[in-house]
């Protein structure tokens, strides 16, 4: 995630890449001509320092830098469960910028949430700094945690829906490489479908249902199956984990 960011913000903005790994961070620095440099240096040198490794690595981090970030710098975190206060009282002259990204702004189609407390200068330099990463999501803090499971984590419980119906083309006689392209289109017209109509996902659901015919006997398996309430308690679940970490961190 953290190099997501690197690529995306160096095409505008002067980056310094700090990390652990001396390799990864070579192939990196060639890849995106920035360069790399020690923590230090480059908690030193950024007014913009962006937080990503684990939320477990962050005291161990914080302690190894936060004696450089100085008055008026921003510390943007990606760290699931790390919220304002232990991020404050770790870079107390800091502004803290506390955001929920999710996977798909590593081709511009992201969600980046951001806790909306934020004053109005350091809100328009994280606009600016954002831009085109997808869609910027301003929200109370303390709705961090819900954001986190309906667009963090989202993306990989989609994955297991498409990978299901991929694997239930297979089971019906097409070869995975054609199931793969059908289902995503299919995914792809029902969310254009959405879209282009601004219907409820319920009247379009109706649309297709003939009386008695195949559509509805889909339905009504799915809904024997327990899919709907499947996937709202799946949501809950990375809620609750979240909610957790949050209280880890605190700890
Ligand atoms: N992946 C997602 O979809 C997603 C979505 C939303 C938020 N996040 C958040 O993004 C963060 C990173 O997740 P990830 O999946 O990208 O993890 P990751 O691939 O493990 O990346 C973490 C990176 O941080 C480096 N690191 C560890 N300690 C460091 C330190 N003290 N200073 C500088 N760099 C350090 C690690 O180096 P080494 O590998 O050498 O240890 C590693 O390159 C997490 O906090 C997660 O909650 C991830």
């Amino acid at each position: 995630m953290g190099s997501a960011f690197a690529r995306f913000l160096a095409k505008n903005h002067q980056v310094f890449l700090c990390g652990k790994d001396p390799e990864k961070l070579k192939s990196l620095s060639k890849e995106i001509g920035a360069p790399s440099v020690t923590t230090e240096e480059g908690s030193k040198k950024a007014d913009v320092i962006i937080l990503a490794f684990k939320p477990k690595d962050l005291k161990k981090a914080a302690l190894e830098f936060s004696k450089h970030v100085t008055e008026g710098k921003i510390i943007l975190s990606i760290l699931s469960g790390a919220d304002t206060s232990v991020l404050q009282s770790l870079f107390p002259k800091a502004h803290i910028v506390r955001t929920m990204p999710n996977l798909a702004l590593t081709c511009g189609e992201g969600i980046i949430g951001v806790s909306d407390n934020l004053p109005p200068d350091v809100r328009t330099k994280v606009d600016e700094l954002l831009e085109g990463m997808g869609l910027v999501y301003f929200l109370p803090e303390a709705k961090m945690e819900a954001f986190t499971a309906l667009c963090g984590s989202s993306p990989a419980f989609i994955f297991v829906i498409l990978e299901a119906m991929m694997e239930g083309g297979v089971a019906l006689g097409f070869s995975f490489k054609d199931s793969t392209e059908l289902v995503i289109k299919a995914f792809e017209g029902a969310i254009a479908l959405l879209k282009a109509t601004g219907s409820h996902p319920a009247e379009l659901k109706m649309q297709i249902s003939s009386p008695g015919g195949t559509t509805i006997a889909g339905l009504n398996e799915m809904e024997l199956q327990g899919v709907r309430s499947g996937l709202i308690k799946t949501l809950f679940a990375c809620y609750h984990r979240s909610v957790e970490m949050s209280k880890e961190q605190k700890s």
